[in-house]
């Protein structure tokens, strides 16, 4: 990328600087030498990007990192946050939503958030680029940015944020080397090769897929949210190409076998809510709604083992949350003693709550970002705890985490963040953890998954390609048997996206 070199005029601007450390106040501080900016907080690094702003002309004022700015805090024109820095060992995501907030509610027109470049500092920051590239996307006339540096000292800081506040190009993440390089992050078309691009498989029922992945009928995969959705859709492919174990985990409770009598005739949710209005037991209308809605989730449960057993696959479900730690580690422990192995994991828990980030409360944010990153962080635990590692495990993220999306930041950032702990994982075992990212899919029978008529119709109007369900399982089988074993993350769209 272009690089015009450091700002020199700022005068009559004001910066707030948001960072821990020694130099709280109103910013005269100065830094010391290039250390690492470490031992719990960023006061040096503080110091001398407020010194290097001051020098250009600007009026700095620092403030904690987790400080909520308001009008007390007078007019703002740039917010540099630079607690997303090596100096704790706390992930930064989602306490520090709030502050982001109130950062872009003063009406900046410069985001900057700062970040080590490297593995460790990302695994800190992680989901960071997913929710700035949600900003940009909500606030188009705010330079949004996240700046990556591979040195993290005063002076190396402080020269990547002199320079980028001058640089052109909006790319919300931008990677500033040590020798003074400037990039931007760009998605890349990575071929399967031949025998990826011919089909799944000679027979196009994925079998030959699943031989390349070593799994056949004593095999077992475990697949959380698999019993719902598009995962369910990707167990039934698995099914039909291997006809492997399958262990299905997710919150709702398991089906009562069978259905109670009084709802069984009732088939459409207006007519579920009539038959438990009447019914034995009569609740609130609010309680009603959450009966009905877990009877639907149940019938789904329901169906999904059906299709698996009528393609040979033997399937459990079991209600587990993936918030709750132990739970994971318990129930992971008993599948793998159940069968003594486990071949392959898919990981595709999540929920969203779309909001505008003015209107996304910091606990609406947890309850999306917790979702993925907690249930998968309790997932690797288990895994860790297992004689053998399964031969791959996959996440399910989302394109909002690669091009941001409105009304999306907690969920990009929880799916930025997925990529970043399944690559920690997978660099720290040695092991295969493959994160895909999602476009949006069709409704796939009997499975609809987080794409309802209304967002449907929504994309449908902006133009936005939906995944072919058939299309989109056998993709995701094609590049875990001719993929690059060492690849970490992919972007799967409909075709002509
Ligand atoms: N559909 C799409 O277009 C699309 C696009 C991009 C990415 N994705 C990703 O693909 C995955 C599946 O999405 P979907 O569309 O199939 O949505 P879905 O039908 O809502 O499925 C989500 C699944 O996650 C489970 N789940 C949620 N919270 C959980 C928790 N705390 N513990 C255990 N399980 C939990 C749900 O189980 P319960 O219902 O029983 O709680 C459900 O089975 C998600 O991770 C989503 O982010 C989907």
């Amino acid at each position: 990328m272009p690089d015009p070199g450091p700002v020199t005029d700022l005068s009559g601007e004001r910066f707030v600087l948001l960072g821990d450390g020694d130099g709280e106040g109103d910013g005269q501080g100065h830094g010391g030498g290039d250390g690492d900016g470490g031992g719990g907080g960023h006061g040096g690094v503080v110091a001398e990007v407020a010194a290097r702003l001051a020098q250009c002309g600007a009026e700095t004022v620092i403030r904690p990192a987790g400080h909520l700015l308001d009008p007390a805090d007078g007019p703002v024109a740039g917010v540099v946050y630079l607690g997303a820095l090596p100096g704790q060992d706390r992930p930064l995501l989602p306490d520090a939503f709030p502050a982001l907030r109130a950062a872009l509610a003063c009406g900046p027109r410069l985001l900057l958030a700062v970040r080590a470049a490297d593995g460790a500092g990302a695994l800190r920051s992680a989901g960071l680029d997913g929710l700035m590239r949600s900003v940009a996307r909500e606030y188009p006339d705010l330079l949004a940015r996240v700046l990556a540096v591979t040195g993290t000292g005063p002076a190396a800081v402080a020269d990547a944020v002199l320079a980028e506040l001058r640089a052109p190009q909006p790319a919300p993440v931008v990677l500033r080397t040590a020798a003074g390089q400037r990039r931007g992050l760009d998605l890349v078309p990575a071929p399967l090769g031949p025998l990826g691009s011919t089909g799944a498989g000679p027979a196009g029922d994925g079998a030959a897929e699943a031989a390349a992945l070593g799994l056949d009928p004593e095999s077992v995969v475990l697949l959380v949210g698999g019993a719902r959705g598009i995962t369910a859709r990707f167990a039934t492919t698995l099914a039909g190409a291997s006809r492997c174990r399958i262990e299905l985990l997710g919150r709702t409770p398991a089906p009562p076998e069978p259905e109670a009598p009084h709802t069984a005739a009732a088939r459409t949710p207006v007519e579920l809510r009539a038959a438990l209005a009447t019914g034995p037991g009569a609740a609130q209308p609010a309680e009603i709604n959450r009966a009905a809605e877990r009877i639907l989730a149940q019938r789904e449960i329901t169906a999904t083992l059906a299709e698996l057993a009528a393609l040979g696959s033997p399937a459990r479900y079991r209600s587990v949350d993936f918030r709750e730690r132990d739970a994971v580690l318990q129930a992971v422990k008993e599948i793998h003693a159940d069968h003594g192995r486990l071949d392959g994991v898919v990981f595709a828990a999540g929920v969203i709550e779309d909001r505008l980030i003015t209107e996304k409360t910091p606990e609406s944010f947890r309850r999306v970002y917790g979702t993925k990153t907690a249930g998968a962080g309790a997932l690797f635990a288990a895994l860790d705890e297992l004689p053998a590692a399964p031969a791959f495990t996959v996440l399910f993220g989302s394109i909002a985490a690669v091009l941001g999306n409105r009304g999306q930041a907690d969920y990009a950032a929880a799916n930025d963040a997925l990529e970043a702990i399944g690559a920690d994982w997978a660099t720290r075992t040695g092991r295969r953890a493959l994160t895909v990212h999602w476009g949006p899919w069709a409704a796939a029978g009997g499975h609809p998954g987080m794409v309802g008529p209304e967002l449907g119709r929504e994309y449908a109007r902006r133009g936005v390609a939906l995944i072919d369900p058939e299309e989109g399982t056998a993709a995701l089988l094609r590049e875990l048997a001719w993929g690059d074993p060492a690849t970490r993350a992919v972007v799967y769209t409909a075709s002509g996206w």
